[in-house]
C-alpha cells in the first residue's frame, strides 16, 4: 500500500491549525496560530474575534503545514476536517476552506468530530489496544468513552453542567488568574496543600457521569465566607484543594470503567489532560493495575492541534468514510 498523506484542518475554537500526518502515526508539520492573547482580556474565547482570526490566519497555516513537511496538494491523500462540535462561526472557516481545496484539487474530503480528533492525539504517541477507554478532559467536553475497535466510540459517561476545563477556567477566575486558567491552577496547586475538603460529586452508583458546578459553587462559597470573616485563604491552598476534588473523581471512575469494560488501555484526551496532577494520579492508579496501560499525549498534542484531526482522518478514510460539498458544520454534532 502506498503511504498515505493526510492534511488536517481544525478551527472549532480559538485555534487555527493545520497538519500533515504521514499514515496516521507520523507528524510531518503541525502549525498551531494561537488566538489566546487576543482573548485574555475579555477572559474567554469571544465567537466573533475567534471567527476572524481563522479567516486572517487559516490560509498561511496551512501554506506554511504544506511547506514544512515538504507535501505538495498532488502528495495528498486527502483534507480531513473537524466539523463539529465547537462554535458555528469558527467551525465554519475550517469546513469551507477544507471543502474549496478538496474540490480544486480533486482530493477526498473526510469529516471529523472534535473528540475523535483529541482521542487520536493518542496513535500519535503509541498503538491502540482493544477495548480501550478514554477519558476525554476538554474546556467544552468531560467524557468518558469506551471503544472496541477503531472508529467505534460510545459515549458511556459525560458531564451534565460544566466540562472539568471550564471549572477550571471558572474557578481560575475566582482567584484572579489570567485565561486560559487550567494551567494557572495546576502551577499554583503544586505549591500548595489540598487542606479544603471540597465535595466530589460521585452521582448515582455506577454512574460515569461527571458533574463539577457544584464543586464550582463551594469554591466561591468558600472564598466568599473567608472574606467575610476578614480571612485570607491561600489560593495555592485553594488551588491544590480544587484540583484533588476534580482529579480524584475523574481518575476513581475512569478505573472502575476501565475495568467493567476490561479495557486494555487507557488514553487521556483533550487540554485538561496537560494537567500535571490528573496525569500522576492517573498514572499511579494504573501502575497498581498490572495488565492496563495508559497513554497519555504530550503537552502540545493535548491542546487544539490539527495533527489530530488528520490521525483520526486517517482512520475515517480508511474506513470508506467522505464527505461531500454539502458538508456542514455542526456546533452540536455527536460523536
Ligand atoms: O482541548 P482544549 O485545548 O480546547 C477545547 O476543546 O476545549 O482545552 C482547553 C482547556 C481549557 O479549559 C484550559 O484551562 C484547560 O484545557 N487546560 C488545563 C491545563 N492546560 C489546559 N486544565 C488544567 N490543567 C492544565 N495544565
Ligand atoms: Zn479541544
Amino acid at each position: 500500500m502506498s503511504d498515505q498523506y493526510i492534511l488536517g484542518i481544525e478551527t472549532s475554537c480559538d485555534e487555527t491549525a493545520a497538519a500533515i500526518v504521514k499514515n496516521g502515526k507520523e507528524i510531518l508539520s503541525n502549525i498551531v496560530a494561537s488566538q489566546i492573547e487576543s482573548h485574555k482580556r475579555f477572559g474567554g474565547v469571544v465567537p466573533e474575534i475567534a471567527s476572524r482570526h481563522h479567516v486572517e490566519q487559516i490560509t498561511l497555516v496551512i501554506e506554511e503545514a504544506l511547506e514544512q513537511a515538504e507535501v505538495k496538494f498532488s502528495d495528498l491523500t486527502g483534507i480531513a476536517v473537524t466539523s463539529g462540535p465547537g462554535l458555528v462561526g469558527a467551525l465554519l472557516i475550517g469546513v469551507e476552506t477544507a471543502k474549496t481545496l478538496a474540490f480544486a484539487h480533486s482530493l477526498p474530503l473526510i469529516p471529523v468530530h472534535h473528540i475523535a480528533g483529541h482521542i487520536y492525539a493518542n496513535r500519535l504517541v503509541s498503538e491502540m489496544e482493544f477495548p480501550l477507554i478514554a477519558l476525554v478532559v476538554s474546556g467544552g467536553h468531560t467524557e468518558l468513552i469506551y471503544m472496541k475497535e477503531h472508529g467505534h466510540f460510545q459515549v458511556i459517561g459525560e458531564t451534565r453542567d460544566d466540562a472539568a476545563g471550564e471549572a477550571y477556567d471558572k474557578v481560575a477566575r475566582l482567584l484572579d488568574l489570567p485565561y486560559p486558567g487550567g494551567p494557572h491552577i495546576d502551577r499554583l496547586a503544586k505549591e500548595g496543600r489540598a487542606t479544603i475538603d471540597f465535595p466530589r460529586a460521585w452521582l448515582e452508583e455506577g454512574s460515569f457521569d461527571f458533574s463539577f458546578s457544584g464543586l464550582k459553587s463551594a469554591v466561591i462559597n468558600m472564598l466568599h465566607n473567608a472574606n467575610q470573616r476578614g480571612e485570607q485563604l491561600k489560593a495555592e491552598d485553594v488551588a491544590a484543594s480544587f484540583q484533588e476534588s476534580v482529579t480524584e473523581v475523574l481518575v476513581k471512575k475512569t478505573m472502575i470503567a476501565a475495568k467493567k469494560y476490561e479495557a486494555k488501555q487507557i488514553l487521556l484526551a483533550g487540554g485538561v489532560a496537560a494537567n500535571r496532577g490528573l496525569r500522576e494520579r492517573l498514572s499511579e492508579a494504573v501502575q497498581s493495575v498490572g495488565h492496563l496501560q495508559l497513554v497519555i499525549p504530550p503537552f502540545h498534542l493535548c491542546t487544539d492541534n490539527a495533527a489530530m484531526i488528520a490521525a483520526a482522518g486517517t482512520v475515517f478514510f480508511e474506513k470508506g468514510i467522505r464527505a461531500d460539498l454539502s458538508l456542514n458544520a455542526n456546533p452540536g454534532l455527536s460523536l
